[in-house]
């Protein structure tokens, strides 16, 4: 059976970073990794919780360093999606992580446009950039990242929020969050992944995102059920991400199906594909297995990916 045709809505280009790739661009850069073997770097992919993937996930980036590396990242990502059955993928990166190595934005995202722009023309894939702040840095570091990014918004559909959440409250981040959205950006963020409840209430209320990333948490509270379900805020899902980051103890306890019966607007994406062992495809099979969720479900989070994303009307409808 061909794969189910899904938009992407919560993906990390950093986080399709997979070893064979690593290990060519350390070879290409003189990057020397702190592993022998691809093998031996796999054997780090078990994690304890968010903060011990971040470790990695910042330690890995050193390999990206020219334009060439960023497409080449974007490129292998893309061919793995349309496999997968993505039709529209809207791809966070994080600038902070390249630019205080001294890799300018600049770089990344003309690098990361390349390939999204080869993408459209190829095959039709349709692509969004989300600019991710850093949430363990400062808020005066997102809003001069924010202005270094200006130079670049006509390629950047939405800013969004990510990295170690609890002790970062999304309030820390209010005044980015309004000039993004002065500047005509959608806004979304990570909450209640590992953070509580009172983040998603802070996200929506305080930097009035368009969609929650994770948001898993927000079932510990009815009131925020209500509120989310009122206005159908999309959550970006992440099963696999879930249980290899022990938000969730297994996929067979996995708050999916209590969400969907809650009226929640959710979707299934990938997060970080290759660190968490899957793509787009691959957790939509893997909910299917561990949750015995049936066709007709498998389709309603499939639609409710392209209701949920960044298209013009027109395009949304084509998809439909
Ligand atoms: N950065 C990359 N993946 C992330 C995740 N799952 N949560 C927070 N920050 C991230
Ligand atoms: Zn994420």
């Amino acid at each position: 059976m061909p794969p189910i045709p899904t938009a992407e809505l919560h993906l990390h280009i950093e986080g399709t970073l997979e070893p064979e790739l690593a290990f060519a661009l350390a070879e290409r850069n003189g990057v020397v990794l702190p592993y022998d073997t691809q093998d031996e770097l796999r054997v780090a992919y078990s994690f304890t919780d968010l903060q011990d993937f971040l470790d990695l996930y910042y330690a890995l980036m050193a390999v990206l360093r020219t334009e060439d590396d960023f497409a080449d990242l974007a490129n292998a990502y893309l061919a793995r999606a349309r496999e997968q059955g993505v039709r529209h993928a809207e791809i966070f990166f994080d600038p902070q992580a390249h630019t205080e190595r001294g890799v300018p934005i600049g770089t990344v995202i003309e690098g990361l446009s390349r390939a999204l722009d080869a993408v459209q023309e190829t095959h039709g894939i349709t692509t969004r950039l989300i600019m991710c702040f850093l949430r363990d840095k400062s808020a005066e570091s997102a809003l001069e990242t924010f202005e270094s990014a200006r130079p670049h918004l006509d390629r950047i559909a939405a800013v969004g929020l990510d990295s170690a959440e609890v002790g970062n409250p999304p309030s820390k981040f209010r005044e980015v969050y309004a000039r993004a959205r002065a500047a005509g950006l959608k806004c979304v963020a990570h909450a209640g992944e590992e953070g509580p409840p009172a983040y998603v209430w802070e996200a929506l209320d305080v930097l009035g995102v368009d969609r929650v990333d994770h948001g898993v948490r927000c079932l510990e509270d009815e009131a925020l059920v209500a509120r989310l379900v009122a206005d159908q805020v999309p959550l970006t899902v992440c099963p696999l991400s879930n249980v290899r980051l022990r938000v969730v103890d297994r996929l067979e306890d996995h708050p999916l199906p209590a969400m969907l019966d809650a009226g929640l607007l959710v979707t299934v994406n990938s997060d970080d594909p290759a660190y968490f062992g899957g793509y787009v495809g691959d957790n939509y099979t893997a909910v299917r297995n561990a949750l015995g969720l049936d066709d007709a479900t498998l389709r309603t989070l499939a639609r409710n990916s392209f209701r949920a994303a960044f298209l013009d009307e027109e395009t949304r409808a084509a998809y439909l």
